[in-house]
């Protein structure tokens, strides 16, 4: 068996109540079964990130910031990405667009797919999320889940998603360990 492969599963919601967190966990407990995957839960609301305040762009890639530096050193310890992506205004909410505005090479050529909720399942913002990524030289990939009546599946802070959704997990969680696998390969031979 190669190396497990380091996957950040990170919630796109700060808000009192959200249902990302509930989500968020489903999504790392059902990693547990995958022998290849290491999922670590990142939750912005403790990162507490201000909106990027700095002179310079981070493609420009001198951080100074300690706390941009430490979300940078987050960032790059991971071969792959699972946002969970909630749709505030058919987009995604500004506190994970920031979150990835605010390191720049440290996501590049990694994979990255997404755990959407709302009322259609976040397609909207999942689309404006994957426009995001490839500007950051993500590979998003095909196969998101869109989790319908997300409301209906959380009780006393426990999400269980249905059957429709753990098939659609299991495809995810397949894509991100092949192109995981894939891309780490490349990256170290390059
Ligand atoms: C500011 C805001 C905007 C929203 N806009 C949408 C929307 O455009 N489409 C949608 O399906 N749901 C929308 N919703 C409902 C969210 O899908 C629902 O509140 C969901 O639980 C948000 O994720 P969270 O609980 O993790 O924050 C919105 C909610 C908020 C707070």
């Amino acid at each position: 068996m190669a190396d497990r492969l380091k996957i950040l599963v990170i919630l796109g919601s700060v808000r009192e109540g959200r249902m990302a967190l509930p989500v968020g966990q489903w999504v790392v407990e059902q990693a547990a079964s995958r022998e290849a995957l290491d999922c670590e839960l990142v939750d912005l609301k403790q990162w507490d990130l201000p909106f990027y305040p700095f002179a310079k762009a981070p493609s420009a890639g001198h951080y100074s910031d300690p706390l941009q530096i430490r979300w940078a050193e987050k960032v790059a310890s991971a071969d792959g990405y699972i946002l969970i992506a909630p749709e505030y205004n058919h987009g995604p909410p500004a506190v994970l667009k920031n979150a990835l505005d605010f390191v720049y090479a440290e996501w590049n050529r990694k994979p990255v797919t997404f755990v959407g909720y709302g009322g259609n399942g976040a397609a909207r913002s999942i689309e404006q999320l994957t426009c995001i990524a490839r500007e950051l030289q993500m590979a998003p990939l095909e196969g998101s889940v869109h989790i319908m009546g997300v409301w209906g599946k959380v009780k006393d802070g426990t999400f269980a998603g249905d059957e429709k959704d753990l098939r659609w997990l299991g495809h995810a969680f397949d894509e991100v360990e092949w192109w995981g696998r894939a891309l780490a390969a490349a990256r170290r031979e390059s």
